[in-house]
């Protein structure tokens, strides 16, 4: 039996490259994000390529009725796969940055994924199969200096998932929690960042492979993803590098 998988994200980057993935497997999809425009291209697309079923639900996850909604409006539809991929940045000196912006990421990256996790959660648990997919990141390894609030819901996506995936042990449900690092998609330009030395001392992985890492490390149901062999040893190093030298070059990074 097809799989259905409800992504958020969808409208673009690497939620779109994983919507684009499941539907080319088989899996029928529910995609979310705001741009309802994109949605419905996308849609289009992937019925046409591969004859999934695709449905599309329109959602600003900074409103914190939308999970309740979401779940509502999808009724007794079974979600085999939950990807929390939704998710937005800012740069700059906490207290120069608009209010909105920094409540609506913890609300879009923390709130939001935790509530549609546990929405979702019981049903597979109850079919003993599931797969929940949280994209976090390399910022979640470490305080961000110029994107404390970012790094800071990366974090919460990091021990939340590790906490959540040693809950299920043994119930046929697990969560993976995927850390790209600098990847060339909308991202930067909704936080502000992308002229920073993250985007232009490194080179930018692409969306389509990020999605493609993420999507592997899912369907082998591993805890904890990092993309990329630097990104990797820059993560895996930080509990052995003095927290000022961990802070300093990360400031470096991020400074606007
Ligand atoms: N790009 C990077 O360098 C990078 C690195 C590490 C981790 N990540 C993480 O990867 C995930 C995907 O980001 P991306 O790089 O693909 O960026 P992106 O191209 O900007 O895509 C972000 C997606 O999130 C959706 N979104 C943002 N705010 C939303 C809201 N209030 N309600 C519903 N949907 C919302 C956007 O859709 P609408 O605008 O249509 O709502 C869009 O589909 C994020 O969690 C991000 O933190 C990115």
């Amino acid at each position: 039996m097809a799989r259905t998988a409800l992504i958020t994200g969808a409208s673009r980057g690497i939620g779109l490259e994983l919507a684009k993935l499941l539907a080319a497997d088989g899996s029928n999809l529910v995609l979310v994000a705001r741009s309802a425009q994109a949605l419905e291209a996308l849609a289009e697309e992937l019925r046409g390529a591969h004859g999934v079923e695709v449905r599309v639900e329109t959602a600003d996850l900074a409103d914190p009725a939308a999970p309740g909604e979401l779940a509502a409006a999808l009724g007794e539809l079974e979600i085999d796969v939950l990807i929390n991929n939704a998710g937005f940045g800012s740069t700059g000196p906490f207290w120069e940055l608009p209010v909105e912006g920094e409540v609506g990421q913890v609300q879009v990256n923390v709130t939001a994924l935790t509530a549609l996790t546990r929405l979702f959660l019981p049903g597979m648990v109850a079919r003993k199969r599931g797969r929940v997919l949280n994209i976090a990141s390399t910022a979640g390894f470490q305080p961000g200096p110029y994107m404390s609030t970012y790094y800071a819901t990366k974090a919460y996506v990091l021990s939340f998932s590790e906490g959540l995936a040693h809950e299920l042990k043994g119930t046929g449900v697990t969560v993976t929690a995927h850390c790209p690092g600098a990847t060339a998609t909308g991202f930067g330009a909704v936080a502000g960042n992308d002229k920073n030395k993250l985007f232009t001392k490194m080179t930018p992985a692409s969306a389509s492979e990020v999605a493609a890492h993420a999507y592997a490390a899912m369907n082998a149901g591993k805890t904890v993803s990092i993309h990329g062999l630097m990104n990797w040893f820059g993560a895996r190093t930080v509990p052995f590098t003095p927290r000022a030298v961990v802070l300093y070059l990360t400031s470096v990074l991020n400074r606007p």
